[in-house]
C-alpha cells in the first residue's frame, strides 16, 4: 500500500502524520518505508535523531516495502501532478489562510478523481471558526486530531508515539489508529474488486 501525505499548505501536520502512521504501522510484521519528497527534510532529520527508528526513512522509492508513506512538499506541483498512490491523507489546520490552500489542495486532488480521507488537525472545540469549519462538504467525513502535547513533543523525542511512555500519549495514540482505520475503509477493495 502506497499513501501520499499531502496538503499544499506547509504546517497542516504533514510529517507529524506520516511518522505516527508509519509508527503505527512498524507495531505489526509490515516492512514499513517512508519516503521524504519534501527538500526540507523533515522525515530524515527525525529519522537523524538519536535513537533507533521502527522503519526506514529514505528520500527515494526502494522495493520490498509492505507499506510506503509519501511525505510531500507543501506546493501545488507545477505539472499538476502528484506521486501515484492508493490514497490521499489530507491534513489540513482550520483557520482561514490555511484552508483556503486546502481548498486549492481539494480542488486538485478531485479534478483527478484521487482517492483521499482528510484530517482536520489542531482541531480546537473552544473555537467558533474550527467548529463552523467543520460543516464545510470536504470535512464531512474527516478524522479529527484535536490540538495535543503529544503531536508536538515526539519529534523532539526522536521518536513515535508508539515507541514513546507516558500516559498522555494514549488519545493522541487513538487519533492515529481512528486514522488507520479510516484508511483501511477507504482502501478496502469494493464488490466488484473482489
Ligand atoms: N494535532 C497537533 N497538536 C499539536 N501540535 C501539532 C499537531 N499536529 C502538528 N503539530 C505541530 O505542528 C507543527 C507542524 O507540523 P508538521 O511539521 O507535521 O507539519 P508539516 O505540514 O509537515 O509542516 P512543514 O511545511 O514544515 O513540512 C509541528 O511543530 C508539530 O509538532
Ligand atoms: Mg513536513
Amino acid at each position: 500500500m502506497r499513501l501520499c501525505i499531502y496538503n499544499a499548505k506547509g504546517g497542516s501536520g504533514r510529517t507529524t502524520t506520516c511518522l505516527n502512521l508509519a509508527g503505527f504501522y512498524a507495531q505489526s510484521d509490515a516492512r514499513v518505508l517512508v519516503c521524504d519528497r519534501d527538500p526540507q527534510g523533515s522525515a530524515l532529520a527525525w529519522s537523524a535523531l538519536p535513537g533507533e527508528k521502527p522503519f526506514t526513512v529514505g528520500c527515494g522509492r526502494s522495493r520490498g516495502f509492505d507499506i510506503e508513506l509519501i511525505d510531500m512538499p507543501p506546493s501545488l506541483p507545477a505539472n499538476g501532478l502528484l506521486p501515484e498512490a492508493d490514497l490521499y491523507v489530507v491534513p489540513t489546520l482550520l483557520d482561514g489562510v490555511s484552508f483556503v490552500v486546502f481548498l486549492r489542495t481539494m480542488q486538485l486532488i478531485e479534478e483527478r478523481g484521487l482517492p483521499h480521507v482528510v484530517v482536520a488537525n489542531r482541531f480546537n472545540p473552544k473555537r467558533a471558526e474550527h467548529r463552523a469549519r467543520l460543516e464545510n462538504k470536504h470535512l464531512h467525513n474527516a478524522v479529527i486530531f484535536p490540538e495535543r502535547a503529544a503531536f508536538a513533543s515526539y519529534y523532539a523525542q526522536g521518536k513515535t508515539l508508539f515507541e514513546m511512555t507516558g500516559p498522555y500519549l494514549k488519545a493522541a495514540r487513538n487519533d492515529i489508529e481512528r486514522l488507520a482505520c479510516a484508511i483501511e475503509q477507504s482502501t478496502k477493495p469494493t464488490g466488484d474488486q473482489l
